[in-house]
């Protein structure tokens, strides 16, 4: 898979460790910044991954910032992207299961490398249930609703 990630300061350094895990797990790893720990708004790297998401430049996204809190608010704006906030490999492995999240949201304050490395990994091989799930996820996107 395609995989895009993106990051503020405070989620650089995990959205460092998880573009080395997507790459050996074989993956095509497109690292849309920010590269270093000069302060970046969340909203900024967030929009750019989902709307590259969106046009087709990758099939996953991943997105770090120091909570997950704030990119998932700003990703999930967007009519189509499914981002899930996942703390541990129950939520992973239900966001991808139940949810057909394609944009994981971590914490680079308050999920551990290995935890991290875990959740990343069930999120890029569980695969959507769909059935009743499927039309429980069609029905996320608000119908009717002018902003
Ligand atoms: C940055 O200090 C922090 O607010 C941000 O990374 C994130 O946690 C917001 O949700």
């Amino acid at each position: 898979m395609r995989v895009l990630l993106a990051s503020d300061h405070a989620g650089w350094e995990l959205k460092q460790l998880m573009a080395t895990l997507a790459r050996e797990l074989g993956h095509d790893v497109v690292d849309l910044g920010t590269h270093g720990r000069e302060p970046v708004d969340y909203p900024d790297p967030a929009h750019d991954l989902a709307i590259r998401l969106l046009a087709g430049e990758g099939e996953r996204g991943v997105l770090v910032c120091g909570t997950g809190i704030g990119v998932s608010m700003a990703a999930n704006r967007h009519v189509g992207v499914r981002a899930a906030l996942c703390h541990d490999a129950f939520t992973a492995q239900a966001a991808r299961r139940h949810n057909d999240a394609n944009v994981l949201c971590l914490g680079g304050r308050t999920t551990g490398p290995g935890v991290a490395m875990q959740i990343l990994e069930l999120f890029l091989t569980t695969p959507f249930e769909g059935g009743r799930h499927a039309r429980r996820v069609a029905s996320i996107e608000p119908k009717g609703e002018t902003s």
